[in-house]
Protein backbone atom coordinates (compact mmCIF):
# COMPACT_ATOMS: atom_id res chain seq x y z
CA UNK A 1 0.00 0.00 0.00
CA UNK A 2 1.47 3.33 -0.74
CA UNK A 3 2.04 5.66 1.77
CA UNK A 4 1.91 9.72 1.31
CA UNK A 5 5.49 11.54 1.45
CA UNK A 6 7.87 10.10 3.86
CA UNK A 7 8.36 13.73 6.30
CA UNK A 8 11.81 12.29 7.02
CA UNK A 9 13.15 13.51 3.97
CA UNK A 10 12.49 17.52 3.58
CA UNK A 11 12.35 19.25 0.57
CA UNK A 12 14.93 20.06 -1.43
CA UNK A 13 14.71 24.16 -1.53
CA UNK A 14 11.35 23.80 -1.25
CA UNK A 15 10.73 20.79 -3.86
CA UNK A 16 9.39 17.96 -2.27
CA UNK A 17 10.39 14.79 -2.31
CA UNK A 18 8.98 11.96 -4.72
CA UNK A 19 8.46 13.84 -8.16
CA UNK A 20 8.27 12.72 -11.63
CA UNK A 21 9.11 14.82 -14.26
CA UNK A 22 7.57 13.84 -17.57
CA UNK A 23 9.08 15.51 -20.76
CA UNK A 24 7.14 15.62 -23.69
CA UNK A 25 9.40 16.51 -26.93
CA UNK A 26 13.12 14.59 -25.32
CA UNK A 27 13.89 13.67 -28.31
CA UNK A 28 13.50 17.33 -29.52
CA UNK A 29 16.32 20.37 -29.40
CA UNK A 30 14.92 22.35 -26.28
CA UNK A 31 15.49 19.18 -24.52
CA UNK A 32 18.89 18.30 -25.89
CA UNK A 33 20.14 22.30 -25.89
CA UNK A 34 18.50 23.40 -22.36
CA UNK A 35 16.25 21.21 -20.22
CA UNK A 36 19.12 18.16 -20.16
CA UNK A 37 22.19 20.74 -19.22
CA UNK A 38 19.98 22.03 -16.96
CA UNK A 39 18.84 19.19 -15.13
CA UNK A 40 22.73 17.78 -15.28
CA UNK A 41 23.36 21.04 -13.36
CA UNK A 42 20.24 20.70 -10.62
CA UNK A 43 21.40 16.91 -9.73
CA UNK A 44 25.28 18.48 -9.53
CA UNK A 45 23.92 20.82 -7.33
CA UNK A 46 21.75 18.82 -4.96
CA UNK A 47 18.95 20.48 -5.94
CA UNK A 48 16.45 17.49 -6.96
CA UNK A 49 14.69 15.76 -4.69
CA UNK A 50 15.70 12.82 -3.24
CA UNK A 51 13.19 10.70 -5.23
CA UNK A 52 13.01 11.83 -8.61
CA UNK A 53 12.54 10.30 -12.04
CA UNK A 54 12.40 11.43 -15.05
CA UNK A 55 10.43 10.23 -18.10
CA UNK A 56 11.39 11.54 -21.35
CA UNK A 57 8.88 10.78 -23.97
CA UNK A 58 9.94 11.27 -27.89
CA UNK A 59 8.94 9.67 -31.29
CA UNK A 60 12.55 9.58 -32.19
CA UNK A 61 13.71 7.07 -28.82
CA UNK A 62 14.01 3.86 -29.40
CA UNK A 63 15.24 2.47 -25.84
CA UNK A 64 15.94 3.50 -22.45
CA UNK A 65 19.75 2.94 -22.78
CA UNK A 66 19.93 4.84 -26.42
CA UNK A 67 18.18 7.78 -24.69
CA UNK A 68 20.30 7.74 -21.82
CA UNK A 69 23.73 7.54 -24.36
CA UNK A 70 22.44 10.36 -26.06
CA UNK A 71 21.85 12.91 -23.68
CA UNK A 72 24.59 12.24 -21.89
CA UNK A 73 26.36 13.32 -25.22
CA UNK A 74 24.26 16.82 -25.50
CA UNK A 75 25.07 17.38 -21.76
CA UNK A 76 28.55 17.21 -23.12
CA UNK A 77 28.71 19.20 -25.73
CA UNK A 78 26.00 21.74 -24.26
CA UNK A 79 27.03 22.49 -20.83
CA UNK A 80 28.93 25.38 -20.17
CA UNK A 81 31.58 23.49 -17.31
CA UNK A 82 33.02 20.26 -18.69
CA UNK A 83 30.93 17.47 -17.77
CA UNK A 84 31.88 14.98 -15.20
CA UNK A 85 31.17 10.99 -14.90
CA UNK A 86 30.76 11.04 -11.06
CA UNK A 87 27.91 13.88 -11.53
CA UNK A 88 26.51 12.11 -14.55
CA UNK A 89 25.79 8.87 -13.18
CA UNK A 90 23.56 9.46 -10.48
CA UNK A 91 21.13 11.22 -12.61
CA UNK A 92 21.25 8.78 -15.51
CA UNK A 93 19.96 6.34 -13.23
CA UNK A 94 16.92 8.48 -12.45
CA UNK A 95 16.28 8.90 -16.55
CA UNK A 96 13.39 6.40 -18.28
CA UNK A 97 12.05 7.03 -21.97
CA UNK A 98 8.92 5.99 -23.85
CA UNK A 99 8.72 6.15 -27.56
CA UNK A 100 6.01 7.91 -27.74
CA UNK A 101 3.18 8.45 -30.63
CA UNK A 102 1.06 11.75 -29.60
CA UNK A 103 -2.05 10.30 -31.03
CA UNK A 104 -2.11 7.05 -29.08
CA UNK A 105 -3.93 6.71 -25.87
CA UNK A 106 -1.71 3.87 -25.30
CA UNK A 107 1.63 6.12 -24.52
CA UNK A 108 -0.54 7.78 -21.87
CA UNK A 109 -1.14 4.39 -20.75
CA UNK A 110 2.18 3.51 -20.47
CA UNK A 111 3.05 6.51 -18.28
CA UNK A 112 0.48 5.90 -15.83
CA UNK A 113 2.03 2.52 -15.61
CA UNK A 114 5.65 3.68 -15.32
CA UNK A 115 4.28 5.91 -12.41
CA UNK A 116 2.69 3.08 -10.58
CA UNK A 117 5.75 1.03 -10.87
CA UNK A 118 8.34 4.18 -10.01
CA UNK A 119 5.97 5.01 -6.70
CA UNK A 120 5.96 0.88 -5.67
CA UNK A 121 9.28 1.11 -5.35
CA UNK A 122 9.87 4.51 -3.84
CA UNK A 123 6.60 3.43 -1.54
CA UNK A 124 5.04 7.01 -1.73
CA UNK A 125 3.03 8.16 -3.82
CA UNK A 126 4.23 11.28 -6.12
CA UNK A 127 3.76 14.23 -7.62
CA UNK A 128 3.56 14.86 -11.38
CA UNK A 129 5.33 17.41 -13.97
CA UNK A 130 4.39 17.58 -17.56
CA UNK A 131 6.75 19.32 -19.67
CA UNK A 132 5.00 20.00 -22.80
CA UNK A 133 8.37 20.89 -25.25
CA UNK A 134 6.97 19.80 -28.48
CA UNK A 135 6.51 21.70 -31.56
CA UNK A 136 3.02 23.72 -30.22
CA UNK A 137 1.21 21.99 -33.40
CA UNK A 138 0.76 18.87 -30.18
CA UNK A 139 -0.16 20.94 -27.26
CA UNK A 140 -3.83 20.35 -27.54
CA UNK A 141 -3.58 16.66 -28.61
CA UNK A 142 -1.17 15.91 -25.28
CA UNK A 143 -3.38 17.82 -23.26
CA UNK A 144 -6.50 16.01 -23.88
CA UNK A 145 -4.99 12.64 -24.17
CA UNK A 146 -3.83 13.03 -20.86
CA UNK A 147 -7.11 13.79 -19.21
CA UNK A 148 -8.06 10.78 -20.86
CA UNK A 149 -6.44 9.08 -18.59
CA UNK A 150 -6.11 10.63 -15.31
CA UNK A 151 -3.29 12.01 -15.56
CA UNK A 152 -4.13 15.39 -15.11
CA UNK A 153 -5.83 14.74 -11.77
CA UNK A 154 -3.89 15.65 -8.19
CA UNK A 155 -5.17 15.44 -4.45
CA UNK A 156 -4.70 18.23 -1.53
CA UNK A 157 -0.95 16.48 -0.36
CA UNK A 158 0.17 15.21 -4.38
CA UNK A 159 0.38 17.84 -7.42
CA UNK A 160 0.22 17.49 -10.90
CA UNK A 161 1.34 20.63 -12.99
CA UNK A 162 1.69 21.11 -16.52
CA UNK A 163 4.63 23.58 -18.11
CA UNK A 164 3.85 24.28 -22.21
CA UNK A 165 6.49 26.21 -23.96
CA UNK A 166 6.31 28.96 -26.00
CA UNK A 167 4.97 30.27 -28.52
CA UNK A 168 1.59 29.67 -26.74
CA UNK A 169 -0.29 29.51 -29.76
CA UNK A 170 0.42 30.79 -33.29
CA UNK A 171 -1.77 33.83 -33.04
CA UNK A 172 -4.28 35.71 -31.14
CA UNK A 173 -7.59 33.18 -31.89
CA UNK A 174 -5.21 29.89 -31.63
CA UNK A 175 -3.79 30.97 -28.41
CA UNK A 176 -7.19 31.32 -26.84
CA UNK A 177 -8.40 27.63 -28.53
CA UNK A 178 -5.38 26.47 -26.65
CA UNK A 179 -6.14 28.04 -22.96
CA UNK A 180 -9.80 27.03 -23.28
CA UNK A 181 -8.96 23.23 -24.18
CA UNK A 182 -5.96 23.37 -21.05
CA UNK A 183 -8.57 25.07 -18.66
CA UNK A 184 -10.97 22.45 -19.32
CA UNK A 185 -8.55 20.24 -17.79
CA UNK A 186 -6.46 21.82 -15.62
CA UNK A 187 -6.97 24.74 -12.95
CA UNK A 188 -5.12 28.10 -13.57
CA UNK A 189 -2.89 26.77 -10.20
CA UNK A 190 -1.42 23.78 -12.27
CA UNK A 191 -0.61 25.65 -15.19
CA UNK A 192 2.97 26.76 -15.64
CA UNK A 193 3.49 29.01 -19.00
CA UNK A 194 7.09 28.97 -19.75
CA UNK A 195 8.89 32.22 -20.94
CA UNK A 196 12.27 30.95 -20.45
CA UNK A 197 13.24 34.76 -20.50
CA UNK A 198 12.33 35.46 -17.32
CA UNK A 199 14.38 32.54 -15.82
CA UNK A 200 17.69 34.69 -16.20
CA UNK A 201 18.82 36.65 -13.42
CA UNK A 202 19.44 39.96 -15.85
CA UNK A 203 16.16 39.89 -16.91
CA UNK A 204 15.28 39.34 -13.17
CA UNK A 205 17.86 42.52 -12.59
CA UNK A 206 15.55 45.06 -14.33
CA UNK A 207 12.86 45.47 -11.99
CA UNK A 208 15.66 45.44 -9.22
CA UNK A 209 17.56 47.92 -10.76
CA UNK A 210 14.75 50.27 -12.19
CA UNK A 211 13.03 50.29 -8.69
CA UNK A 212 15.62 50.03 -6.48
CA UNK A 213 17.63 52.86 -7.40
CA UNK A 214 16.80 56.70 -6.67
CA UNK A 215 19.23 57.75 -8.97
CA UNK A 216 17.64 56.28 -12.12
CA UNK A 217 13.90 56.26 -11.10
CA UNK A 218 13.59 59.79 -11.71
CA UNK A 219 14.48 59.42 -15.22
CA UNK A 220 12.05 56.61 -16.01
CA UNK A 221 9.75 58.14 -18.17
CA UNK A 222 9.36 60.71 -21.79
CA UNK A 223 10.83 63.90 -20.04
CA UNK A 224 14.34 62.50 -19.32
CA UNK A 225 14.38 59.25 -22.04
CA UNK A 226 14.67 60.04 -25.87
CA UNK A 227 14.44 56.73 -27.34
CA UNK A 228 15.15 53.11 -26.34
CA UNK A 229 16.09 49.64 -27.89
CA UNK A 230 15.64 46.41 -27.35
CA UNK A 231 17.66 43.60 -29.52
CA UNK A 232 18.10 39.71 -29.12
CA UNK A 233 20.55 39.30 -31.75
CA UNK A 234 21.58 35.20 -32.28
CA UNK A 235 24.40 33.84 -34.13
CA UNK A 236 22.82 30.40 -34.28
CA UNK A 237 20.23 29.89 -37.66
CA UNK A 238 17.53 27.59 -37.00
CA UNK A 239 19.30 24.56 -35.15
CA UNK A 240 17.89 21.55 -37.16
CA UNK A 241 14.13 23.00 -35.71
CA UNK A 242 13.04 23.73 -39.50
CA UNK A 243 9.12 22.46 -39.21
CA UNK A 244 8.52 24.63 -35.94
CA UNK A 245 10.37 28.04 -37.30
CA UNK A 246 8.92 27.91 -40.67
CA UNK A 247 5.29 28.04 -38.53
CA UNK A 248 6.70 31.22 -36.13
CA UNK A 249 9.41 32.75 -37.72
CA UNK A 250 11.19 35.15 -35.68
CA UNK A 251 8.03 37.63 -34.89
CA UNK A 252 6.39 34.92 -33.34
CA UNK A 253 9.29 32.26 -31.76
CA UNK A 254 11.19 35.46 -30.54
CA UNK A 255 9.27 38.84 -30.57
CA UNK A 256 5.82 37.76 -29.46
CA UNK A 257 7.13 36.78 -25.46
CA UNK A 258 10.48 37.06 -24.98
CA UNK A 259 10.81 40.65 -26.34
CA UNK A 260 7.28 42.04 -25.20
CA UNK A 261 8.19 40.50 -21.94
CA UNK A 262 11.64 42.84 -21.27
CA UNK A 263 9.57 45.85 -22.51
CA UNK A 264 6.97 45.24 -20.21
CA UNK A 265 9.32 44.68 -17.37
CA UNK A 266 11.36 47.68 -18.68
CA UNK A 267 8.66 49.96 -18.32
CA UNK A 268 5.41 49.02 -16.41
CA UNK A 269 4.41 50.97 -13.63
CA UNK A 270 5.86 50.12 -9.85
CA UNK A 271 3.99 47.12 -8.27
CA UNK A 272 2.48 47.68 -5.16
CA UNK A 273 4.09 44.65 -3.87
CA UNK A 274 6.41 41.53 -5.30
CA UNK A 275 3.49 39.20 -5.36
CA UNK A 276 3.44 37.57 -8.74
CA UNK A 277 -0.02 38.39 -9.36
CA UNK A 278 0.45 42.05 -8.58
CA UNK A 279 3.35 41.79 -11.06
CA UNK A 280 1.48 40.11 -14.01
CA UNK A 281 -1.39 42.75 -13.25
CA UNK A 282 1.32 45.88 -13.73
CA UNK A 283 2.78 44.42 -17.04
CA UNK A 284 -1.12 43.48 -18.52
CA UNK A 285 -1.91 46.81 -17.83
CA UNK A 286 1.29 48.02 -19.61
CA UNK A 287 0.96 45.73 -23.14
CA UNK A 288 -2.48 47.08 -22.80
CA UNK A 289 -1.10 50.54 -24.34
CA UNK A 290 1.43 49.29 -26.34
CA UNK A 291 -0.23 51.08 -29.93
CA UNK A 292 -1.74 48.35 -32.05
CA UNK A 293 -0.69 48.85 -35.65
CA UNK A 294 -3.05 49.09 -38.60
CA UNK A 295 -1.92 47.50 -41.55
CA UNK A 296 -1.65 50.84 -43.33
CA UNK A 297 1.18 51.18 -40.92
CA UNK A 298 2.65 48.19 -40.74
CA UNK A 299 5.45 48.60 -43.69
CA UNK A 300 6.49 52.04 -41.57
CA UNK A 301 6.84 50.87 -38.18
CA UNK A 302 7.81 47.00 -39.42
CA UNK A 303 10.74 45.41 -41.52
CA UNK A 304 11.69 41.69 -41.78
CA UNK A 305 14.53 40.29 -43.65
CA UNK A 306 15.75 36.70 -44.14
CA UNK A 307 19.34 35.20 -44.35
CA UNK A 308 21.37 34.64 -47.40
CA UNK A 309 24.95 32.18 -47.27
CA UNK A 310 27.68 34.37 -45.17
CA UNK A 311 30.46 33.95 -42.44
CA UNK A 312 29.39 33.68 -38.71
CA UNK A 313 32.07 33.17 -35.80
CA UNK A 314 34.79 32.21 -38.88
CA UNK A 315 32.20 29.69 -40.27
CA UNK A 316 30.52 29.53 -43.69
CA UNK A 317 26.57 28.92 -43.06
CA UNK A 318 24.32 28.40 -45.98
CA UNK A 319 21.42 30.72 -46.66
CA UNK A 320 18.03 30.14 -44.70
CA UNK A 321 16.74 28.95 -48.12
CA UNK A 322 19.18 26.21 -48.38
CA UNK A 323 18.61 25.06 -44.51
CA UNK A 324 17.69 21.15 -44.79
CA UNK A 325 13.76 21.29 -44.94
CA UNK A 326 13.11 24.95 -45.77
CA UNK A 327 11.14 25.17 -49.01
CA UNK A 328 13.17 27.05 -51.94
CA UNK A 329 10.06 29.76 -51.71
CA UNK A 330 10.02 30.40 -48.06
CA UNK A 331 8.82 33.59 -47.14
CA UNK A 332 9.50 33.46 -43.55
CA UNK A 333 11.61 35.88 -41.35
CA UNK A 334 14.39 35.68 -39.83
CA UNK A 335 15.37 39.26 -38.61
CA UNK A 336 12.78 42.12 -38.03
CA UNK A 337 12.87 45.34 -36.00
CA UNK A 338 9.56 47.12 -34.86
CA UNK A 339 9.23 50.41 -33.14
CA UNK A 340 6.80 50.61 -31.19
CA UNK A 341 4.68 53.04 -29.15
CA UNK A 342 3.23 53.28 -25.61
CA UNK A 343 0.41 55.13 -25.27
CA UNK A 344 0.49 56.19 -21.83
CA UNK A 345 1.50 59.59 -19.05
CA UNK A 346 4.75 57.67 -18.60
CA UNK A 347 5.91 56.77 -22.17
CA UNK A 348 3.74 58.43 -24.72
CA UNK A 349 6.08 59.86 -28.09
CA UNK A 350 9.38 57.68 -26.72
CA UNK A 351 9.80 55.19 -29.74
CA UNK A 352 11.32 51.77 -28.47
CA UNK A 353 12.72 49.53 -31.22
CA UNK A 354 12.97 46.35 -30.49
CA UNK A 355 15.26 44.04 -33.05
CA UNK A 356 16.00 40.40 -33.14
CA UNK A 357 17.76 38.43 -35.59
CA UNK A 358 19.23 34.74 -36.46
CA UNK A 359 22.65 34.35 -37.77
CA UNK A 360 24.19 37.53 -36.66
CA UNK A 361 27.39 38.52 -36.50
CA UNK A 362 27.26 38.26 -32.15
CA UNK A 363 25.38 36.68 -29.68
CA UNK A 364 23.89 39.40 -27.54
CA UNK A 365 20.81 40.24 -25.63
CA UNK A 366 20.77 44.11 -24.80
CA UNK A 367 18.48 47.11 -23.53
CA UNK A 368 20.12 50.34 -25.03
CA UNK A 369 17.91 53.70 -23.25
CA UNK A 370 19.41 57.58 -24.87
CA UNK A 371 18.71 59.75 -22.54
CA UNK A 372 17.30 63.48 -23.53
CA UNK A 373 20.12 66.20 -24.20
CA UNK A 374 20.61 68.64 -22.02
CA UNK A 375 19.79 72.24 -23.75
CA UNK A 376 22.23 74.11 -25.13
CA UNK A 377 21.37 77.12 -22.98
CA UNK A 378 21.07 75.55 -19.69
CA UNK A 379 24.59 74.99 -19.49
CA UNK A 380 28.05 76.53 -20.49
CA UNK A 381 28.44 75.95 -24.05
CA UNK A 382 31.86 74.10 -23.11
CA UNK A 383 30.02 71.52 -21.22
CA UNK A 384 27.61 70.77 -23.33
CA UNK A 385 29.17 67.72 -25.06
CA UNK A 386 26.36 66.47 -27.69
CA UNK A 387 27.97 63.05 -28.46
CA UNK A 388 24.78 60.99 -29.26
CA UNK A 389 27.44 58.01 -26.90
CA UNK A 390 26.80 60.61 -23.76
CA UNK A 391 23.81 59.91 -21.29
CA UNK A 392 23.18 56.48 -23.01
CA UNK A 393 22.29 53.06 -20.09
CA UNK A 394 22.92 49.88 -21.69
CA UNK A 395 21.19 46.91 -19.58
CA UNK A 396 23.20 43.82 -20.99
CA UNK A 397 21.55 40.50 -20.67
CA UNK A 398 23.50 38.34 -21.99
CA UNK A 399 26.19 37.29 -22.90
CA UNK A 400 27.02 39.49 -19.87
CA UNK A 401 25.20 40.38 -17.19
CA UNK A 402 25.95 43.74 -16.54
CA UNK A 403 25.40 47.48 -16.76
CA UNK A 404 27.31 50.14 -18.92
CA UNK A 405 26.32 53.97 -18.14
CA UNK A 406 28.28 56.64 -20.40
CA UNK A 407 28.33 59.77 -18.63
CA UNK A 408 30.79 63.46 -19.29
CA UNK A 409 33.71 63.37 -17.52
CA UNK A 410 36.77 65.90 -17.74
CA UNK A 411 39.79 64.22 -18.82
CA UNK A 412 42.41 65.28 -16.73
CA UNK A 413 44.78 67.95 -19.00
CA UNK A 414 44.73 72.09 -18.11
CA UNK A 415 41.11 71.90 -20.81
CA UNK A 416 38.32 71.62 -19.56
CA UNK A 417 36.26 69.87 -21.79
CA UNK A 418 33.69 66.81 -21.71
CA UNK A 419 34.97 63.31 -22.48
CA UNK A 420 32.45 60.38 -22.68
CA UNK A 421 33.19 57.63 -19.65
CA UNK A 422 31.70 54.21 -19.09
CA UNK A 423 30.69 53.42 -16.03
CA UNK A 424 30.89 49.46 -16.11
CA UNK A 425 29.11 47.50 -13.61
CA UNK A 426 28.86 43.08 -14.54
CA UNK A 427 30.57 40.56 -15.74
CA UNK A 428 29.01 38.42 -14.75
CA UNK A 429 29.11 35.51 -17.26
CA UNK A 430 32.48 34.80 -15.81
CA UNK A 431 30.59 32.89 -13.26
CA UNK A 432 28.11 29.82 -13.53
CA UNK A 433 24.95 31.72 -13.15
CA UNK A 434 21.85 29.37 -12.50
CA UNK A 435 20.35 28.97 -15.98
CA UNK A 436 17.32 30.26 -16.69
CA UNK A 437 15.74 27.12 -17.45
CA UNK A 438 17.78 25.61 -13.78
CA UNK A 439 15.43 28.29 -12.15
CA UNK A 440 12.35 28.13 -13.72
CA UNK A 441 12.10 23.80 -13.20
CA UNK A 442 12.89 24.50 -9.62
CA UNK A 443 10.61 27.26 -9.24
CA UNK A 444 7.93 25.03 -11.10
CA UNK A 445 8.62 21.99 -8.91
CA UNK A 446 8.13 24.02 -5.84
CA UNK A 447 5.13 26.10 -7.11
CA UNK A 448 6.08 29.24 -7.47
CA UNK A 449 4.46 30.99 -10.73
CA UNK A 450 6.10 34.45 -10.33
CA UNK A 451 8.53 34.12 -13.36
CA UNK A 452 5.78 32.01 -15.43
CA UNK A 453 3.12 34.25 -17.54
CA UNK A 454 -0.26 34.60 -17.04
CA UNK A 455 -3.13 34.08 -20.14
CA UNK A 456 -3.58 37.26 -20.08
CA UNK A 457 -0.06 38.64 -20.85
CA UNK A 458 -0.43 36.24 -23.71
CA UNK A 459 -3.24 37.56 -25.10
CA UNK A 460 -1.91 41.25 -25.13
CA UNK A 461 1.26 40.39 -26.79
CA UNK A 462 -0.64 38.43 -29.40
CA UNK A 463 -3.03 41.77 -29.97
CA UNK A 464 0.15 43.65 -31.32
CA UNK A 465 1.79 40.74 -32.44
CA UNK A 466 -1.48 39.88 -34.75
CA UNK A 467 -1.87 42.73 -36.66
CA UNK A 468 1.87 42.45 -38.17
CA UNK A 469 1.47 38.70 -39.02
CA UNK A 470 -1.56 38.65 -40.45
CA UNK A 471 -0.29 41.60 -43.00
CA UNK A 472 2.73 39.52 -43.96
CA UNK A 473 0.08 36.81 -44.03
CA UNK A 474 -2.15 38.66 -46.59
CA UNK A 475 1.30 39.90 -48.84
CA UNK A 476 2.50 36.03 -48.81
CA UNK A 477 -0.69 34.49 -49.97
CA UNK A 478 -0.80 37.44 -53.07
CA UNK A 479 2.17 36.76 -54.36
CA UNK A 480 4.23 33.44 -55.62
CA UNK A 481 7.20 35.92 -55.72
CA UNK A 482 9.21 36.74 -52.64
CA UNK A 483 7.68 39.57 -51.06
CA UNK A 484 9.22 43.21 -51.73
CA UNK A 485 9.59 44.28 -48.27
CA UNK A 486 11.45 40.65 -46.97
CA UNK A 487 14.99 41.86 -47.36
CA UNK A 488 17.80 39.55 -47.48
CA UNK A 489 21.16 40.22 -45.37
CA UNK A 490 24.75 38.39 -45.31
CA UNK A 491 24.66 35.95 -42.49
CA UNK A 492 26.72 37.47 -40.06
CA UNK A 493 26.32 41.03 -40.92
CA UNK A 494 24.10 43.33 -38.72
CA UNK A 495 21.06 42.62 -40.98
CA UNK A 496 19.47 44.29 -43.83
CA UNK A 497 20.46 47.38 -45.10
CA UNK A 498 17.18 49.24 -45.06
CA UNK A 499 17.24 48.44 -41.13
CA UNK A 500 19.76 51.51 -40.92
CA UNK A 501 17.43 53.87 -43.07
CA UNK A 502 14.61 52.63 -41.29
CA UNK A 503 16.05 53.93 -37.79
CA UNK A 504 17.84 57.03 -39.31
CA UNK A 505 14.81 58.30 -40.43
CA UNK A 506 14.27 59.39 -36.63
CA UNK A 507 17.72 60.51 -36.35
CA UNK A 508 18.60 57.50 -34.19
CA UNK A 509 20.94 54.57 -34.93
CA UNK A 510 21.02 50.92 -33.72
CA UNK A 511 23.93 49.73 -31.63
CA UNK A 512 26.72 47.34 -32.51
CA UNK A 513 25.64 44.11 -32.57
C1 LIG B 1 13.82 30.16 -27.80
C2 LIG B 1 13.61 30.27 -29.28
O1 LIG B 1 12.65 30.49 -27.11
O2 LIG B 1 14.87 31.04 -27.41
C3 LIG B 1 14.90 29.96 -30.02
O3 LIG B 1 12.60 29.35 -29.66
C4 LIG B 1 16.03 30.82 -29.52
O4 LIG B 1 14.71 30.17 -31.42
C5 LIG B 1 16.12 30.74 -28.00
O5 LIG B 1 17.24 30.36 -30.11
C6 LIG B 1 17.12 31.75 -27.47
O6 LIG B 1 17.29 31.55 -26.10
P1 LIG B 1 18.67 31.86 -25.38
O7 LIG B 1 18.41 31.60 -23.94
O8 LIG B 1 19.69 30.92 -25.97
O9 LIG B 1 18.98 33.28 -25.69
Amino acid sequence: MLSHSDPSNSPVHGIPDGTVLIIFGASGDLTRRKLMPALYHLSRDGLLPNRFKLIGMGRRIQTGDEFIHHMKNRVIQYCSHKMEDRYWDPLSERLLAIRTDYKELITYQKISDCIETIEKKWGIRSNHLFYLATSPSHFELIINNLAKIGLNVQDEKHWTRIIVEKPFGLDLKSSENLNSEIMKHYSEEQIYRIDHFLGKEAVQNILVFRMSNLLFQPLWNREYIEYMQITCAETVGVEGRVDFFEQTGVVRDMMQSHLLQVLALLTMEHPSSLDPEEIRDEKVILLKSVRKYKSTEIEECVIRGQYREGVVNSEFVPKYMDEKGVSLTSKVETYAAVKLFIDNYRWRGVPIYLRTGKRMPNRKTEIFIQLKKIKDKEIPAVLSHQSPILNTIRLEIQPRAGIDITIGWKPSGLLTDVEPTSLNIGGKAQLEEPKAYERLLVDAMRGDSTLFIRFDEIREMWKIIDPIVQYWKEKKEQTEELPDDLHIYAAGTQGPEVADSFISKDNYSWTEI
